[in-house]
């Protein structure tokens, strides 16, 4: 824990910025890396705590992994070629690790025991266990397997045809690494699309893997071949700048090299749509992945409506697309967003209390939150709820309220965005 006081901001905000890479794509090139037989370089590699979670589990696997800033070296050991690791494998903070790896170790042939921070040992893993169960995996742990710490007997897998209950990426790509080893056919449908890393990932890194409009299916496999991963810079850290451009006066940014996939643009549409300046430039696609460069400029912002389709293409974006909304005239009504009451903290509540301690007209409702705009923020002091973006969301909010904020805990920030009081001084100055 380190208390941080933000004062108050008068400038408007200019200049141009090249967030970390992205947390989901980081994960997942970590992990079918150290799966692929070879070499495997990954370049713009997050190196944020929670990434470092996954590089950890499988260096305790016998991976050997190299980094150099921002670049690994992963030298893939082949599916079969992972040890039985002696101790048992922390993931800290990590969801997405916590949930991917159950996918993975439920079919490789060794005993593991894993665990979490007090955050993650409070996170659902039966979304994940309860699947993989019927594809004929062995947990055992708290709750008949709903929590961590989990114990995981790797069993020989079969495929299933599995229809997602909730709107979960990383509930489909635990099962798609559980189909990677599985015997014949794993089919995931899904009812609204989420993120698609995983399937682009497995794509090219030569899975037998095909994915339609809302569903996937993956045949195993018995090798994989490394290939060198370039990571886009992080929508959801760029968000933060998004916001911040589009409601501090005069503001220019331009944030270089985002990742655009379509299933995590929600943020921009949004903007769009609340009368945002907005433009993306310069896109290209690397590794499967389109990215570009997004300008942003600072506008007189309007209420809107946020429900359906969109959500699980900003869902980690919500704290701070809260914070816009204060900013915004007429009301902004968030819904079907209930999976923000099983994040690292319950974020609705987290919200809610964060910004109407600072002054803000917001209420939560079961499954998102209605704010009123526009409000004067004026300060206070504000608990981070030991969740990343529950903090940057504070700290972007002191550029808009009248006195100071302070904020508990500012290191919980370096989980996903270690640069992220480097880059906020550097637009402020
Ligand atoms: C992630 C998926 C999302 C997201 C998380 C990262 C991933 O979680 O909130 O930050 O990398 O697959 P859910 O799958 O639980 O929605």
């Amino acid at each position: 824990m380190n208390e941080i006081k933000l004062t108050p901001n008068s400038k408007p905000l200019s200049g141009v910025i090249e967030v970390p890479g992205d947390k989901s794509i980081s994960h997942r090139a970590v992990i079918l890396g150290s799966l692929a037989k070879g070499t495997t370089k990954v370049t713009h590699f997050l190196d944020g705590e929670d990434c470092m979670r996954t590089v950890h589990a499988f260096q305790a696997m016998g991976v050997s992994i190299e980094r150099s800033d921002s670049t690994l070296l992963i030298e893939g050991r082949g599916i079969s070629g992972l040890n039985e690791p002696t101790v048992p494998l922390y993931f800290g903070n990590s969801g997405t690790t916590g949930r991917l790896m159950l996918g993975l170790l439920a079919g490789l042939p060794f005993f593991t025991t894993v665990y979490g921070d007090e955050s993650l040992s409070k996170r659902p893993m039966d979304r994940v266990v309860d699947p993989l169960r019927l594809m004929g995996a062995s947990f055992d742990g708290r709750g008949h397997g709903s929590y961590l710490p989990l114990s995981i007997r790797g069993e020989n897998l079969k495929g299933i045809d599995y229809t997602l209950p909730v709107k979960s990426a990383q509930v489909k790509s635990a099962i798609l690494l559980a189909g990677l080893v599985a015997d014949g056919e794993t089919q995931v449908t899904e009812k609204t699309n989420t993120r698609d890393h995983t399937e682009n990932m497995l794509q090219a890194f030569g899975a037998d893997i095909i994915s339609n409009e809302n569903n996937t299916t993956i045949t195993s496999k018995k090798e994989l071949s490394a290939t060198d991963v370039y990571v886009p810079g992080d929508i959801s850290s760029a968000a933060f700048f998004l916001v911040a451009a589009a409601i501090v006066p005069n503001s220019v940014i331009t944030l270089k090299n985002v990742g655009l996939n379509v299933t995590r643009t929600g943020i921009i549409d949004v903007l769009t749509e609340m009368g945002a300046s907005i433009q993306v430039t310069n896109q290209r696609t690397l590794s499967g992945e389109l990215f570009g460069d997004i300008h942003v400029k600072y506008s007189n912002l309007h209420g809107i409506t946020i429900e359906g389709e969109i959500i699980p293409r900003l869902i980690d974006e919500i704290p701070i697309i809260a914070l816009l909304a204060t900013q915004a005239s007429g009301a902004t009504v968030i819904r079907n967003a209930e999976e923000l009451r099983v994040k690292e903290t319950d974020r609705i509540a987290a919200v809610v209390d964060v910004l109407s301690t600072l002054g803000a007209s917001v209420e939560a409702t079961d499954d998102g939150m209605i704010i009123h705009g526009k409000t004067s923020l004026k300060g206070g002091a504000v608990s981070s709820y030991n969740d990343h973006r529950i903090a940057m969301m504070a700290a972007i909010s002191s550029l808009v309220a009248t006195e100071e904020v302070i904020l508990d805990d500012k290191d919980c920030i370096s989980i996903s965005y270690p640069t992220f009081f480097a880059d906020l001084h550097d637009v402020m100055s």
